[in-house]
């Protein structure tokens, strides 16, 4: 579980505040669905519940710990393994469609054919067996958002904070997208799932829906 706790923040230079005052709980086996109109701080929020942005003000707790930035080191260390963000824009590495999903099992020391199953079991989830073998280069951006998910999906974290996830991604996609992140949820993780529209997100039937506006939560239901 991923608290924030009276959370305010700014960017570096900035003048205003992009988060203001936020309160909010991240839970295991729980979507949420985060909206809210262009640059009213989804992505900023996100980024903060992920542990990749400190707060300027209040805290992030995680499992009911104390503020996990006043403990820092290896407790960031160990709570980022547990929580994912995944971009819009997703930065691939080199190589393959199958070296993408690979790369963060292959960090976390699973045997090779360990990696195989793991990569092949959520390829086929997701619906892109058959592009394992492609070079990312030529991926179009629906695709490259669909791997990004599969190489996040692959490392099983506790939380997934997914932004504007079916942005680029097709109709014809989408469902099956969709139905592999409520298995994912099935198997007890938590989604959060940024979006400025609401198309598409009805069918995943969200537990909890958190509208921010300027940076403020307004709502809950
Ligand atoms: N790296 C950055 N530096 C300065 N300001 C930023 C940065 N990223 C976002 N912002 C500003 O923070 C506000 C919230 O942005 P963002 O969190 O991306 O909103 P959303 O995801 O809802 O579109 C916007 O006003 C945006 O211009
Ligand atoms: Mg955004």
């Amino acid at each position: 579980m991923i608290k924030l706790v009276n959370v305010w923040f700014k960017y570096v230079g900035g003048r205003e505040w992009v988060l203001k005052d936020v309160n909010l709980e991240f839970r295991r086996g729980e979507v949420v669905v985060l909206r809210g109109p262009n640059a009213s701080g989804k992505t900023t929020l996100m980024k903060v519940a992920s542990l990749i942005y400190k707060p300027s003000k209040g805290s992030v707790v995680v499992n009911d710990d104390m503020d996990v930035w006043s403990r820092g080191g290896d407790y960031l260390v160990k709570y980022r393994r547990m929580v994912t963000y995944v971009s819009e824009k997703p930065v691939m590495f080199k190589g393959t469609v199958y070296d993408n999903i690979a790369y963060g099992l292959t960090l976390r020391n699973y045997s090779l054919s360990e990696v195989e199953r793991r990569v092949y079991e959520v390829s086929r989830k997701l619906g892109i067996e058959h592009m394992l073998d492609k070079d990312v280069k030529v991926l179009s951006a629906g695709e490259k958002q669909v791997v990004s998910l599969a190489r996040a999906l692959v490392l099983t974290p506790a939380i997934m904070f997914l932004d504007e996830p079916l942005t680029n991604v097709d109709e014809d996609r989408r469902k099956t997208v969709i139905n592999a992140l409520k298995e994912f949820k099935s198997l007890g993780s938590g989604l959060v799932i940024a979006t400025h529209l609401y198309e598409g997100l009805d069918e995943i039937n969200p537990d909890k829906v958190v509208i921010l506006k300027n940076g403020v939560v307004v709502k809950i239901t």
